[in-house]
């Protein structure tokens, strides 16, 4: 395939290896600044830089949108109305009316269009969920998780700018809560949130406690101010799941009253590539959604998650 970027920071970089280690192609990159796009075109060897969105039109089978947050809509939206395939970085949008506009944009085109929620293509997770599906810890009562790291506090920067809609929860909480949601196959039926906020207002530290239907509960947590770990654990009444660096897993443990087993899936590239097939594979087969990361998965995660905001009062301008 034949890819065009929006954006060219770190996420980038990590995207545009993967696509080349699965012998796609990316053939042009949209930046806000003519140099930088172009500098940057020149030193990672992308034969064509722009300013202009729309010159993906045409040029490429699918844009990779890899912006701050709240530049996911004003870039998607376009160039969904303009039929190029988007595979959108996550969180899909700032709120949950950003996502459905985006959603109508590609239905009214019936162009392709999906969030990219990477964890969800993982392999590995293919073997959690059939340990899962199999009964092999029992009924399953807790998932926790957290993600969280002590990054400087440099108030104009993307993890901690309200106008860049900063904050844990959007950047790394939206791990926690689809591991959550991959366990429990749906989103909770009760949310209770507390959160150290930012002098600007975004959530630099986070808790959450939810409670799905069937009874079980998660322990969830996410933090750019905290070192407060990177682990996901699946806990039953028989076992328990262990996933090291669970959005990006490669290995899960299974620890129950009958055995000890360890499932592992070194990545083939860095871990984008399965999400990068996924795309592929929709376009091939003339689909406009993927049933792994849906339209209806990404509206029922940002609604999740403006109601999170809301308990704990992070507001953006977006809203
Ligand atoms: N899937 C993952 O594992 C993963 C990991 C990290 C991030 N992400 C997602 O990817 C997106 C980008 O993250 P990143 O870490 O790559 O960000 P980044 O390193 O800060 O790069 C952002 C890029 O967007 C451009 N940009 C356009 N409008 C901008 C604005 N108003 N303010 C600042 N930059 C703007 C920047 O261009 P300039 O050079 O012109 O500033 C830069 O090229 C985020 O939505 C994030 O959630 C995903």
């Amino acid at each position: 395939m034949r890819w065009g970027i929006v954006g060219h920071g770190s996420i980038a970089k990590t995207f545009m290896k993967a696509a080349r280690g699965i012998g796609h192609s990316v053939d042009i990159v949209v930046g806000r600044d003519a140099e930088r796009a172009s500098n940057f075109c020149e030193s990672h060897d992308v034969p064509e830089s722009s300013t202009d969105l729309l010159s993906l039109v045409g040029n490429v089978d699918a844009a990779y949108i890899a912006v701050p947050h709240s530049g996911h809509c004003s870039a998607a939206v376009p160039l969904l109305e303009a039929s190029v395939p988007v595979l959108c970085e996550k969180p899909l949008a700032v709120n949950e009316s950003e996502v459905v506009k985006m959603i109508e944009a590609a239905k009214s085109t019936e162009t392709f269009f999906m969030e990219a929620m990477w964890t969800r293509h993982l392999p590995v997770y293919e073997k959690v969920l059939s340990w899962l599906r199999e009964g092999k810890i029992g009924r399953v009562t807790l998932v926790e998780a957290s993600f969280g790291f002590n990054a400087p506090y440099e108030p104009k920067s993307r993890l901690w700018n309200p106008d860049l809609a900063g904050g844990s929860l959007l950047d790394v909480g939206i791990y926690t809560l689809t591991l959550a949601d991959l366990v429990y196959g749906g989103l909770p039926e009760e949310v209770s949130a507390e959160a150290e906020l930012s002098p600007e207002g975004i959530d630099a530290h986070l808790g959450l406690l939810a409670k799905y239907p069937g009874g079980g509960l998660a322990r969830l947590g996410s933090a750019i101010n905290a070192a407060i770990g990177f682990s996901g654990k699946i806990v039953g009444t028989e076992g328990v799941i262990e996933i090291p660096f669970f959005w990006q897993a490669e290995k899960a443990t299974l620890d129950s009253d009958s055995s000890s087993e360890e499932f592992s899936a070194p990545h083939e590239v860095n871990g984008f590539e399965y999400q990068i097939r996924e795309v592929e594979r929709c376009l091939g087969s003339g689909l406009t959604e993927s049933q792994v990361v849906s339209f209806d998965w990404s509206v029922s995660m940002m609604r999740l998650m403006d109601q999170i905001r809301s308990q704990i009062g992070v507001v953006y301008p977006a809203d």
